[in-house]
Formats: structure tokens, C-alpha cells, sequence
């Protein structure tokens, strides 16, 4: 299968000199066209980091991101990124349609009638459908963050970076917008880098788990979830392979935060 991005050695401080804060220690790994990845680590690791870096939108110190065989040098039209900061990366002043229309800015075969329906869609397959023309504003944290994935999913871009999607929305919703993510990724095609400290979710999401060490972070372990292409919140997470590959995952984080001093813990 063909390789849609590679990150190669990545390294990142914050700061300079005495005061500089390491971030990545040297991160690699690749993710083939049409997998779903997820990235778990220690919160406060550098998740976030290392997304930006992969989205072109932070320049590493060293190593290289390369999306679809060229090295990144800044943001890409093939490369959509749900923010973990729903709450700022949502335009305040446009609509909740005009802000999932947003998301399709580089599409240029579509009419803005035929934007605006295929926008009307997303946010009825995000359960909004009724939220079309209030603002992002007049939503809770949790809707407003469908907002985002329903604008991140509109661009039909290659490669979707998940930010944390998930994290302000309530516990059954969120088991909800697990199952709408894995089918309209697999509608659109979209290849997925999903980040979250979530490690149920961080396995019944994804075909491959990167775990990531604490901060200066590096890959820990790289786990094949072979538990199929079709996922059920019940059965999947009843298999035992399911709870093989959570436990291996869980033990690998609470042996980072047992490391972890605790003035530094989340
Ligand atoms: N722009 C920045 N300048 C300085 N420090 C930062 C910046 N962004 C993040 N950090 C620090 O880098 C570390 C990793 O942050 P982040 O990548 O957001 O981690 P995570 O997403 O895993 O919680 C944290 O200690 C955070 O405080
Ligand atoms: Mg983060």
C-alpha cells in the first residue's frame, strides 16, 4: 500500500537556550494511504505538537514530514486538521453552514448551491441539522466541535488530522461520533491521524496505535489493532483481543505517569 505521509526523526524544542523545553525527541513513523492511526501518549507529551508538525503548520528542528512522497514546507491543500480549540478555529462572525462551507474553499467543482447542500448534510449526518444557520456561539463546547469535524470532513481532503475531536462531547454522543468518523472517513476515503489521551477510544478507532512516551516524547511502541474494518461499541469492545491490546496500551501510559514527577501531571 502506498505511504500517504512519513514523519522522519522529529525533534522540536519550545524556547531557547537554558530555558528550551524539549518536545519531540526524535518521532517516526508512517501511515498508508486509506489507515486509521492513532496517536496516544501522557497528556502534556506533545500531541498537539507533533500534529501541527505533521499538518505543515509547525517547522520541526530536525527531521522531515514528507505527505504523499514530498517533503512538507508549510500547510497542504490535501491535509485537513480538526483543532483541538474548536472554540477558536471556528469562525464566530459566519454561520454553522457557512462554516462547514468554509471547508470546502478549495473545491472547485462544486456550486455554492451544491456546497451549501452538500454543508446541510455533514451537519445532519453531526446530528445539527437543525443548527444550520445559528452561530457557533449560540452551541454548546460539544456542538460546537461537530461544527469543526463536520468542516473537517467537508474538505474530502487525503489526509485528516483529528485533534482530540472528541474530548468535550458526552460520553454517549461521543460513542456516536466514534462510528460517524470511522464511516464517513471510510465514505470519503480520507486517511486518518486521530490524537487523544483516550486509549478505549484511541483502539476501537483505529487499524494502528502509536504510542507515544512522555514529554521529551518519542514512539514507545507501534500496536496493529487486528480486530477488523467493521467496529461495533459492543462487540468490539467485548473481543479479547480488544482488551489484550488496552491493556498493553494502558500499562505503557501508567508507566509513563508513574515516571512522571507529579508537580508535572495533568
Ligand atoms: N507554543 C508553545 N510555546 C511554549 N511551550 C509550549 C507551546 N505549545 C506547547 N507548549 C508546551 O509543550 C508541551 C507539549 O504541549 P502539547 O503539544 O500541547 O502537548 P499535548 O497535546 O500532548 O497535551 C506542554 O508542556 C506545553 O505546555
Ligand atoms: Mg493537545
Amino acid at each position: 500500500m502506498e505511504t500517504m505521509l512519513e514523519a522522519r526523526e522529529l525533534a522540536k524544542s519550545y524556547g531557547t537556550g537554558a530555558g528550551a523545553l524539549k518536545i519531540l525527541d526524535g518521532i517516526s513513523f508512517s501511515v498508508k494511504k486509506g489507515e486509521f492511526v492513532s496517536i496516544v501518549g501522557p497528556s502534556g507529551c506533545g500531541k498537539t505538537t507533533l500534529l501541527m508538525a505533521l499538518a505543515g503548520l509547525l517547522k520541526p528542528d530536525a527531521g522531515a514530514v514528507s505527505f504523499k512522497g514530498k517533503v512538507l514546507t508549510g500547510p497542504s491543500a490535501g491535509i485537513a486538521v480538526v483543532f483541538q480549540d474548536y472554540s477558536r478555529s471556528l469562525f464566530a462572525w459566519k454561520s454553522n453552514l457557512e462554516n462547514v462551507v468554509f471547508g470546502m474553499i478549495r473545491n472547485t467543482t462544486l456550486s455554492k448551491a451544491e456546497k451549501r447542500a452538500k454543508g446541510r448534510e455533514l451537519l445532519a449526518a453531526v446530528g445539527l441539522d437543525g443548527f444550520a444557520d445559528h452561530y457557533p456561539w449560540q452551541l454548546s463546547g460539544g456542538m460546537q466541535q461537530r461544527v469543526a469535524i463536520a468542516r473537517g470532513l467537508a474538505s474530502e481532503s487525503e489526509l485528516l488530522l483529528l485533534d482530540e475531536p472528541l474530548a468535550a462531547v458526552d460520553a454517549q454522543t461521543r460513542a456516536d461520533m466514534q462510528d460517524l468518523l470511522l464511516e464517513l472517513a471510510e465514505r470519503f476515503q480520507q486517511t486518518c491521524i486521530l490524537v487523544t489521551h483516550d486509549v478505549d477510544e484511541a483502539v476501537y478507532m483505529a487499524d494502528r496505535v502509536v504510542v507515544l512516551t512522555r514529554r521529551p516524547t518519542r514512539v514507545d511502541h507501534d500496536i496493529v489493532v487486528d480486530l477488523g474494518d467493521r467496529r461495533d461499541q459492543i462487540t468490539t469492545r467485548e473481543d479479547p483481543r480488544f482488551l489484550e491490546i488496552r491493556h498493553d496500551v494502558m500499562a505503557a501510559i501508567r508507566r509513563f505517569r508513574a515516571e512522571t514527577p507529579l508537580a508535572e501531571k495533568a
